[in-house]
């Protein structure tokens, strides 16, 4: 029997999705954010929808990028960690990228360009990953115009606490690539991810980065994707294996962790940590068996968990499982999991195959 465990990829939901964002920041150009293998729907097909809304996408690494152009996409690609070494500036110059710059460390090599570069300064507001300090921009610039290869276009940063509505610290990140701006009203600005899209008052930034609101996943703590207005774009699928009765007190899977109170009926599902499912997902975690939400017991293995079939006693070998998409939320099992849906949207790990449906 083949194996039934795929992703099926609802591009156009994906695309929904991107309107939403684009509603939310009405007076904004978007950066669709594609890192990461397009949060883990494959980026190519990913890539190819969200080059018909917008011409702007984005990535971190120069291998991502390359993909992008051997895929024969055309739009602008933005290179959100910018350079690592020298020779990276001929990929750059190549491939016809906007890497983002946040260090003089990364200008070796870009004497030699032949071509103009447009590049993004990074500016530090806060979060202190990458960045240029607030008061060190005008003398970055300033080095930069020394480089004929380059041109800067804009100036952008990001959020650190965008989840959380309340903190503070989103309106203060805002407040200084505002003040940070007033010296340079000739570059334009980025600065919203998925969040900021659903704060008061909407983003107002020249550009807006949005990702996991893409891919359908919340950005804000303490909801859900589709509680946000947002489709889910995922859903990973797999089917029953076997079937099993236990009787009380019989336990399942490593370390016996989960023991049966009473007579019951479970399922084997062909999915586990090796296909990117998480690790730490409790027993209670939502599986949806037919349809029916039935519950994951036991600890999850490399290859297979097991369910709890009480809710859906009819189950046999080949019923279809969902672990997450429309009946089980991917927030809801992030959140079990004690983790984001980022991680496990890009944690689905290559022997799962991505099937893309939808208008490409
Ligand atoms: C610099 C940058 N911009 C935008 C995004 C998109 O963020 P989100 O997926 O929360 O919308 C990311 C994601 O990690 C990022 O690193």
């Amino acid at each position: 029997m083949p194996r039934h465990t795929r992703a099926r990829i609802d591009l156009d939901a994906l695309r929904s999705n991107f309107r939403r964002a684009r509603e939310l920041a009405p007076h904004s150009a978007s950066m669709a954010v594609v890192k990461a293998d397009g949060y883990g729907h494959g980026l190519e097909p990913v890539a190819r929808v969200l080059a018909g809304e917008t011409d702007c996408l984005t990535v971190a690494t120069i291998g991502e990028a390359k993909r992008l152009r051997d895929g024969g996409i055309e739009s602008a690609i933005v290179l959100l960690e910018g350079v690592h070494e020298a020779a990276d500036w001929s990929a750059v110059s190549e491939l016809g990228l906007h890497p983002v710059l946040h260090s003089p460390h990364q200008l070796a090599g870009s004497e030699a360009l032949d071509a103009e570069v447009p590049v993004w300064i990074k500016c530090n507001t806060g979060m202190n990953r990458l960045g240029v300090e607030p008061r060190d921009v005008a003398a970055f610039r300033q080095r930069l115009a020394f480089r004929p290869g380059l041109r800067v276009v804009g100036l952008l940063s990001h959020y650190a606490c965008a989840d959380d509505l309340r903190d503070p610290m989103t309106r203060r990140q805002k407040e200084c690539l505002q003040r940070i701006r007033r010296d340079h009203p000739d570059l334009q600005v980025s600065l919203a991810n998925s969040a900021a899209h659903f704060h008061d008052p909407a983003p107002d930034c020249d550009w807006t980065r949005p990702g996991i609101m893409l891919y359908g996943g919340t950005p804000l703590i303490g909801t859900t994707g589709p509680a946000l207005g947002l489709k889910p774009v995922m859903s990973l699928e797999s089917r029953i294996i076997a079937v099993r009765d236990l009787g009380a007190g019989e336990s399942v899977g490593y370390g016996a962790t989960w023991v049966a109170e009473a007579p019951c009926r479970m399922g084997i599902v062909e999915i586990g940590y090796g296909d990117g499912y998480p690790r730490h997902a409790p027993s209670g975690t939502p599986v949806a068996v037919a349809g029916q939400r039935c519950k994951l017991i036991g600890r999850v293995s490399m290859d297979m968990i097991a369910v709890d079939l009480s809710q859906c006693p009819g189950a046999e070998v080949g019923a279809p499982v969902e672990l997450w998409g429309h009946h089980v939320g991917i927030d809801e099992v992030a959140g079990m999991a004690g983790t984001i849906s980022y991680e496990l949207l890009t944690g689905v790990s290559p022997r799962v195959p991505r099937v893309h449906e939808g208008d490409r």
